[in-house]
């Protein structure tokens, strides 16, 4: 998603600006910009491509003013290049804009019948217009801007600047969020905490329908109607972290090794390992009441969800309906106020699953979230939040997240379990203990890198690759085929094992390797099946199993990675590990950009 960043400052502000926008690399961009205020007038440099290109060209070309507004830019409306590259300008107007007009089209066709001309094919120009025309009718910059949200439809976060005024940027927000950060008489804008750290802690998340005037002294925060509103005024934890690589090549190489320690953080925030139970929660619903679970999440967050079905069901007799938040939030489903609502989500800020969460706190429900970023949209909307204690997580596909969600989930479900009185003290006992048990085993699955490494190697080469598992490993399948394919590039599918004779098994052939997950379980014989039935097509298999299933397996492999022995409840946690290590190898070998995979952002937050 696009990254904004703006300072009212005293003293030089360029560089600064490029730099904040840096921490937002991780978000997803294809090109970047800054925009300032100098001796009343508006400069600007813009750039395709990554930011050391906009920093080359302010270098060369360098930007005076104490006042600025930057982007970084993930195409929507408009190809990726300077010409659409943000900030935009008209008359006496800078902007920057993440989001969708949706209603830019007719915008654009009575702006052009005024008289406008447009240099780009983005929906943000179409706004800096609409200010200029509403500055054009006489009204003050202030409430120009001001009439200008009013006509626009969609989701915004917006930064804005007026030639001539050095004391001011007008925000706006409606779906993306924006915060706002405070200096010792400056002032700072930002798409996230990340990329306010290097300026202040401090800091206040504008709400839907909030815009602001940010000027040297403070801000001032209006909703829609322009009735002046507080805002929380807050630390933000993330700031803290300074966020770099170490001494990893990349943001998900570092992450995916972080594993053991996040994972034991979020084991410990809902275990009491010393009493062998889970902690009683502040949570949002009652487990021993509800009659039954929704949850909604996107991406690696539903798949996280999928395995959460598994436990909760199992262990808790309690029912789940999930789905992708794109399909939930229209699909109507019937919803009772005796169910609970739990969203799924890293960033807090995917717009498909926010929506499902409104669609939820309309029908009445209690809203329980799994986040990572505390201070995020959904965290503050919803009634009660579960963090995942990943730390931030920079590189584009989920890993540590993944992980830190599946450990919070099964401990949830182990809570909830013993709240429903579907399990004793002994079995809960059993169970914390067993999932305690989870950063160590995790830790020993990474020491299978070389082996994965060299089986990567060979994976490069090839087009297509299919991936089965049954019960919890099915979603693991999905999971492991979504890492491959969001980050090599190559296509790759997940399928739960006792579909293959149902189609996809016309696919196999010398060409396709099949990665089969298969912990040596109650199931285990049936995906053996599975596995005869690829072999004897001349399909290649990777076996991802443990040591009493390489022992039983009778199928010839052209690998197979034996992870530690893990008991059930923690088996999905630790066999994530190798399928993120494939892909992650995989996608070195060819080549592509690890941590900022073409044409995806980390926090999707628009439809
Ligand atoms: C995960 O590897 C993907 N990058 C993506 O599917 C992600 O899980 C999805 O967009 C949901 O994001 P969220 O967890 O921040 O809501």
């Amino acid at each position: 998603m696009c990254g904004i960043v703006g300072i009212v400052g005293r003293s030089p502000v360029a560089p600064l600006i490029v730099d904040a926008l840096k921490r937002l690399e991780y978000r997803g961009y294809d090109s970047a910009g800054v925009a300032t205020i100098s001796e009343g007038q508006l400069g600007r440099r813009r750039a395709e491509g990554k930011l050391v290109n906009l920093e080359r060209k302010i270098i060369d070309d360098p930007l005076a003013g104490n006042i600025g507004i930057g982007h970084t830019r993930w195409a929507t409306h408009g190809v990726p290049n300077e010409t659409n590259a943000h900030p935009h300008f008209s008359e006496n107007v800078a902007i920057v804009h993440n989001g969708i007009i949706e209603n830019f089209a007719e915008l654009r066709a009575t702006l052009i019948a005024d008289g406008y001309v447009f240099s780009s094919q983005t929906d943000t120009e179409v706004v800096a217009h609409l200010i200029s025309r509403e500055l054009a009718s006489g009204l003050a910059p202030v409430e120009a801007a001001h009439s200008a949200l009013l006509k626009l439809q969609g989701a915004f976060a917006l930064a804005i600047m007026f030639r001539g005024d050095e004391d001011m940027i007008v925000a706006a927000r409606n779906g993306p969020p924006l915060a706002v950060g405070y200096g010792d008489g400056e002032m700072y804008l930002g798409s996230d905490a990340i990329a306010l750290a290097p300026f202040t802690n401090a800091i206040t998340y504008l709400e839907d329908g909030d815009w602001a005037i940010v000027r040297h002294g403070g801000v001032e925060i209006f909703d829609l109607e322009g009735n002046r509103v507080e805002r929380r005024r807050q630390q933000s934890i993330g700031t803290s972290y300074m966020v770099d690589k170490g001494n990893y090549r990349h943001f998900m190489e570092k992450e995916i090794y972080e594993q053991p320690e996040v994972i034991s953080h979020s084991l410990a925030h809902y275990l009491d390992f010393a009493n062998g139970t889970a902690r009683k929660l502040d949570a949002p619903f009652d487990f021993a009441k509800i009659d039954r679970l929704a949850i909604a999440a996107c991406g690696t967050a539903y798949l996280a969800g999928m395995i959460g079905k598994y436990w909760f069901e199992r262990l808790a007799r309690l029912p789940v309906d999930i789905d992708v938040a794109s399909e939930f939030r229209y699909r109507e489903m019937p919803l009772s106020s005796n169910d609970g609502a739990l969203f799924i989500s890293q960033s807090g800020e995917t717009a498909d699953t926010l929506a499902s969460l409104r669609y939820c706190r309309q029908q009445g429900l209690k809203i329980g979230a799994v986040v990572n970023v505390r201070e995020s949209t959904i965290a503050r909307e919803s009634d009660g939040t579960f963090p995942t204690l990943a730390g931030p997580e920079i590189g584009v596909a989920s890993t540590k997240a993944f992980t830190c969600q599946l450990a919070v989930l099964a401990s949830l479900a182990v809570r909830a379990a013993a709240e429903r009185g579907h399990i004793d003290a002994e079995r809960e006992r059993e169970l914390v203990r067993e999932l305690s048990e989870t950063p160590k085993l995790a830790n020993h699955a990474l020491k299978l890198a070389p082996q994965i490494e060299k089986l990567a190697r060979e994976l490069a080469h090839v087009k297509h690759v299919l991936y089965l598992g049954r019960d919890t490993s099915y979603p693991l399948a999905l999971e492991g085929a979504l890492k491959l394919k969001e980050i090599s590039y190559i296509h790759a599918e997940g399928y739960a094992a006792g579909e293959l004779k149902h189609g996809p098994i016309a696919l196999i052939d010398e060409n396709m390797p099949v990665v089969v997950i298969a912990p040596y379980d109650h199931i285990f014989e049936k995906t053996v099946s599975n596995m005869q039935e690829v072999a004897a097509r001349g399909g290649k298999i990777i076996l991802i199993t443990d040591a009493k299933g390489a022992a039983h397996s009778t199928v010839a492999t052209l690998d197979t990675i034996i992870v530690p022995d893990a008991p059930d409840i923690a088996a999905p946690i630790i066999y994530a590990l190798p399928l993120q290590m494939l892909a992650y190898y995989t996608a070195v070998f060819m080549g592509t950009d690890v941590d900022q995979p073409r044409n995806l952002a980390k926090s999707v937050t628009v439809e």
